[in-house]
């Protein structure tokens, strides 16, 4: 077992990157935010109107992916060498492509080795994804698996998009995590389910600093 590497899964809006920032802050271990290169793989398919993903390969491969945060209350950047692709992944067009690549095997075992390698570029890791404590990370001694409604997610992410200026609709907002919650859950490769040695927290009722004491004091104890 590897008691440098803390696994959060679940389904997005739950509260994981906020998790992962939060954690990372306090043990000053690196992030893996293994959605967003999924996002990336979406992003670039859109970019360069290519659904083919050896050419989207070609492309990543050129460069080193790199997560960064840029300021203290900032989400986390996902770097393709020195561009920030931040503000063009975080849209639901690239999310539903994400996806859609998702499922694909060649896409999930050439990911499997970039997120693998960040297990070498820090004291410790904290991977938020959907497969962490299940594919990426089995030997991981903290698992976490972080569930909410999809209301509460949908609402969590409106309040992402209004910051960002962009306005939404409520209603299709929540079908569309939960049509992809479906898709995530029910797909053969990589379902999005529980570790069987995974905490399961529902942080629907829950702040985001009781989350981050919450996993502390179960990681310390
Ligand atoms: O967490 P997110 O919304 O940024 O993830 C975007 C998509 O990527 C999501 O629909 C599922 C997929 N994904 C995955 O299949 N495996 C992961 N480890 C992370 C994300």
């Amino acid at each position: 077992m590897n008691s440098k590497i803390i696994t959060i899964d679940g389904p997005s809006g739950v509260g994981k990157g906020t998790l992962a920032k939060n954690l990372s802050d306090e043990l000053d271990w690196i992030v893996l935010d293994s959605g967003s290169l999924y996002r990336m793989v979406g992003y670039l398919s859109l970019k360069n109107d290519t659904k083919d993903f050896s050419e989207i390969r070609k492309i990543i491969n050129k460069e080193e992916i790199s997560f960064k945060f840029l300021s203290k209350n900032s989400n986390i950047s996902l770097f393709l060498g020195e561009d920030d692709l931040s503000e063009f992944i975080r849209n639901e067009e690239v999310a539903k492509l994400a996806s859609e690549f998702a499922v694909i095997p060649e896409v999930r075992e050439y990911l499997f080795k970039i997120q693998r390698a960040f297990l070498d570029k820090g004291k410790g890791l904290i991977a938020d994804g959907r497969d962490m404590g299940t594919i990426l990370f089995p030997e991981a001694k903290y698992k976490f698996f972080i569930t909410a409604s999809a209301e509460e997610r949908a609402r969590r992410r409106e309040n992402q998009l209004k910051e960002s200026g962009l306005s939404v609709n409520m209603r299709n907002l929540q079908e569309r995590i939960e049509e992809r919650d479906k898709k995530d859950s029910s797909r053969e490769i990589s379902p999005l389910v529980p570790a069987e040695d995974a905490v399961v927290i529902d942080s629907s009722n829950i702040g985001i600093y009781e989350l981050k004491d919450k996993v502390l004091n179960l990681i310390r104890s």
